[in-house]
C-alpha cells in the first residue's frame, strides 16, 4: 500500500543533501511537493529534475528563521495544491566547535535555524492540521540528539530539543488530534557539511567523522518508511547510521 500517493508535503532545506534526496524519493512515491530553501537556482534545478522524471513539485524561496515567511510557505502549499498533509522540518546547520573557541555566532545560527526554525514550521502548519484533525510533522533530528560527540555540544543540544518537542507533540497532538510526529535520527551522512564548519577544532572533528559517512539516500529511505504508514501508526524515531560509527 502506498499512503504517499497524492499527499501534499512541504520540505524545508530541500535544495541539497538529505532534503533533496528525500524530495526525489517522495516524488517517486507520488507525493505533491513544496520545496523550500533559500537558494532559488538550486530549488529551480531540483524542481525541474523532479518534474522531468514525472513527479509533481513546486518551490518557494523561504528562510525558516523568519516565522512570517514560514506562514507564507504554508499558505503557498495550500493555495498551490489545495491542502497540506505533511511537513518535513529538515533545514539545519551542523556547526561543530570546541568550547574553548567560544564560537558564539555559530551557536546563535544553530539556535535560530535548528530550534527556532523548526518551531516556525510547526507554528505555520498546525492551524490547518488542527482544523482537519490530521497531519504529520516529521522532524529531522540526529544521533547527536541521543548522545554527544566531540565538538558537537551546541549542535547536540539543538537535536535533544528536537527529540523533546517531538515526543511532546506525539503525546499531545497525536493522542488528542490524530496529528502524527516523528523524528529521524541520522548518523553521519555525506552532504558536504564538514566543509561548512569554520571553527578549526570543529572542522577537524567533522572531517574525521565524515570519513565514515553514508549517503543521503539512506536517510530518504528511512523518511519514506516513516511517512508511508497508515494513519493509525506512528514511527516514533528511526536511527540510521554508518555501521562503523560509534556514536
Ligand atoms: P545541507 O547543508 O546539505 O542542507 C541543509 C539545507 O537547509 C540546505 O538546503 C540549506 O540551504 C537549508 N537551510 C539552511 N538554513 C536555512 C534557512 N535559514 N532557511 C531555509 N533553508 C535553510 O545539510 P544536511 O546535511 O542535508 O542536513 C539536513 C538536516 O539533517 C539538518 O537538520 C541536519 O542537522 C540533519 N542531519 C544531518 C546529518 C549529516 O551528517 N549530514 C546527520 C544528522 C542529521
Amino acid at each position: 500500500m502506498n499512503y504517499l500517493d497524492g499527499k501534499i508535503i512541504v520540505i524545508t532545506g530541500a535544495s541539497s543533501g538529505i532534503g533533496a534526496a528525500t524530495a526525489r524519493s517522495l516524488a517517486e512515491h507520488g507525493a505533491k511537493l513544496v520545496l523550500a530553501a533559500r537558494n532559488q537556482d538550486r530549488l529551480d534545478r531540483l524542481t525541474e529534475q523532479i518534474q522531468s522524471a514525472g513527479g509533481i513539485a513546486a518551490a518557494r524561496v523561504t528562510d525558516v528563521t523568519d516565522a512570517a515567511d514560514m506562514e507564507q510557505l504554508a499558505a503557498y502549499a495550500i493555495k498551490t495544491f489545495g491542502g497540506l498533509d505533511i511537513l518535513v522540518n529538515n533545514a539545519g546547520l551542523m556547526l561543530f566547535s570546541a568550547w574553548k573557541d567560544l564560537a558564539v555566532d555559530d551557536w546563535g545560527r544553530m539556535i535560530d535555524t535548528n530550534i527556532r526554525g523548526y518551531l516556525n514550521g510547526i507554528q505555520a502548519v498546525l492551524p490547518s492540521m488542527l482544523e482537519q484533525n490530521s497531519g504529520y510533522i516529521l522532524n529531522m533530528a540526529s544521533v547527536a540528539g541521543h548522545q554527544i560527540g566531540e565538538s558537537a555540544g551546541v549542535y547536540s543540544a539543538t537535536k535533544f530539543f528536537v527529540h523533546a518537542i517531538t515526543e511532546s507533540m506525539r503525546k499531545e497532538l497525536g493522542v488528542h488530534h490524530g496529528i502524527r510526529a516523528s523524528t529521524i535520527s541520522p548518523g553521519v551522512i555525506n552532504t558536504g557539511w564538514a566543509d561548512k564548519v569554520d571553527d578549526p577544532a570543529g572542522r577537524q572533528a567533522a572531517k574525521e567523522l565524515n570519513s565514515l559517512a553514508i549517503t543521503p539516500e539512506a536517510v530518504a529511505d528511512a523518511v519514506v518508511y516513516a511517512l508511508n504508514q497508515p494513519a493509525n501508526t506512528t514511527v516514533n524515531d528511526l536511527i540510521i547510521s554508518p555501521t562503523r560509527q560509534n556514536w
